[in-house]
């Protein structure tokens, strides 16, 4: 990681990227020395030892991509060369950057064409653990393995024994033991997304952990499956949690909500290794409860112990600089999901879908978003915002799912605050970017629309972003 500081401005900085992104240009051009670059290519790789190659797409040929680490407040350059064959851009999953860095095709840059390079700097104002991943033709794109962590480290990092990174993800492989080159097809738009059967952590199916006796791990996870919704439990452990989405919540012993981990979330945890040697915690996925599955193990060693007795509860993290979201002066807006596989027709999303149904088998846009069908970027069609909001104005987004599949929905450029879960107050803060809402549930997010410019929000899953779950909302 050869990222350093760059001398240059909080203001010039925002000048030229806000320049950038208004003529739809490559982003500013910056001395070769400061720069991290990231190439993206195609080569063939084993799945797994007794898998044959199969063609991924990868940052420096690895899965996941190189992990990027930085100080918060660190200036980030990142020169991002396009090997592949189709266009691609970075997108810096949950990190607050100006809008023309966003790295979103068709709306913040123009595609980075085959061939082609895209200057990426930012400032990483927020610390946390966050990733970056294409954002066009994401399906096949991320299916393939493009995507990478991205950790901002506090200032001063919480005294833990280790900082292990994992990033969660599936793959669907095909009967002759290939990646399934199918991607988008009408079952995965319309139902769950593309699931894979071959869950990696890191890309190794169900690797051990080895530990100490009482060894505190900060264990960052990163769910970067294009569709594959996990929940974890740890065994007879409950770890604590220490930061959703990036951002530090109260530490306390993690719920099944925090560990409902959709595709684009990510969970800081501080995982206590028990104090008994040759001792294995189990690490399950229990999102269908018929079908758990083991994602990984950790082991003690019967070596020393990292200290004689367990440890009490972890340090808070200190928080990010997020706008306080003003309750009051909040202006609401609400959005209802509708459509996909077993919807079922009653209710206003019913409504909505009898009167669609037609379009929506011809444009295989399965889903709605209050009443409209909306095309993919890039697809020639250009489609009016959902919102526009006023800069430095507080929002409240009332969600409804009345769709029958979960969805973790995701706001570009904005941090915010999950207010209410089916018109209930939350006991604890919580700030994320990303937020799973379950069928038939409304969820209240509320934020302060600080960052002007055109933000994608969306549903994490990839496969239903293709099929009409994604729009825009202004900020300006
Ligand atoms: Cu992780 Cu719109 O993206
Ligand atoms: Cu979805």
């Amino acid at each position: 990681m050869t990222t350093q500081r760059l001398h240059i401005s909080r203001r010039q900085f925002l000048a030229t990227s806000a320049a950038a992104g208004a003529s739809l240009t490559a982003g500013p051009a910056f001395a070769a020395n400061d720069v991290t670059n990231i190439v993206a290519r195609s080569g063939k790789q084993k799945l797994h030892n007794q898998l044959p190659a199969s063609t991924l797409w990868t940052y420096d040929g690895a899965v996941p991509g190189t992990p990027l680490r930085v100080k918060q407040g660190a200036e980030v350059a990142i020169r991002l060369q396009n090997k592949l064959s189709q266009p691609t851009s970075i997108h810096w999953h949950g990190v607050r950057v100006p809008n023309a860095m966003d790295g979103v095709p068709h709306l913040t840059q123009a595609p980075v064409a085959a061939g082609g390079t895209f200057d990426y700097r930012f400032r990483a104002d927020d610390a946390g653990t966050f990733f970056y991943h294409p954002h066009i033709n994401s399906t096949e794109q991320m299916g393939r393995g493009l995507f990478g962590p991205l950790i901002v480290e506090e200032a001063m990092p919480p005294g833990m024994d280790r900082d292990v990174v994992w990033v969660l993800n599936d793959w669907r492989v095909g009967r002759d033991g290939r990646l399934d080159n199918g991607f988008n097809n009408p079952h995965d738009l319309s139902h769950a997304g593309r699931y894979g059967n071959l869950v990696t952590v890191n890309a190794t199916p169900d690797p051990v952990l080895k530990g100490r006796r009482n060894e505190r791990i900060r264990l960052r996870l990163i769910n970067a499956s294009t569709g594959r919704i996990f929940a974890l439990r740890f065994g007879q452990m409950t770890p604590w949690v220490i930061a959703l989405d990036g951002h530090p919540v109260t530490p306390r012993r993690a719920t099944r909500n925090d560990l409902l981990v959709g595709p684009g979330n990510r969970i800081d945890l501080a995982v206590d290794l028990p104090d008994k040697a040759g001792a294995t915690v189990h690490i399950v996925d229990a999102y269908y409860p018929e079908q758990t599955y083991r994602v990984a193990r950790l082991t003690v060693g019967d070596g020393k112990a990292a200290r004689p007795a367990p440890l009490g509860p972890p340090m808070a993290l200190a928080a990010n600089p997020i706008k306080r979201f003003d309750r009051k002066g909040a202006k609401s807006l609400d959005l209802l999901f509708a459509g996909g596989a077993m919807g079922g027709m009653m209710g206003r999303g019913g409504m909505m879908m009898r009167r669609h149904m037609q379009s929506m088998m011809r444009s295989r846009l399965f889903w709605i978003m209050n009443d409209r069908l909306i095309p993919p970027l890039g697809s020639g069609q250009s489609a009016a915002p959902l919102f526009q909001m006023a800069k430095g104005k507080s929002y409240v987004i009332r969600m409804e799912n009345q769709t029958a599949f979960d969805h973790p929905i995701h706001l570009h450029g904005h941090t915010f605050q999950v207010l209410a879960r089916n018109g209930e107050g939350l006991k604890h803060l919580e700030l994320r970017d990303t937020v799973m809402i379950r069928p038939r549930q409304r969820i209240d997010i509320g934020f302060v629309a600080d960052n002007p410019g055109r933000w994608m929000l969306h549903c994490h899953i990839l496969s239903h972003v293709q099929a009409g779950m994604g729009g825009v909302v202004t900020v300006g």
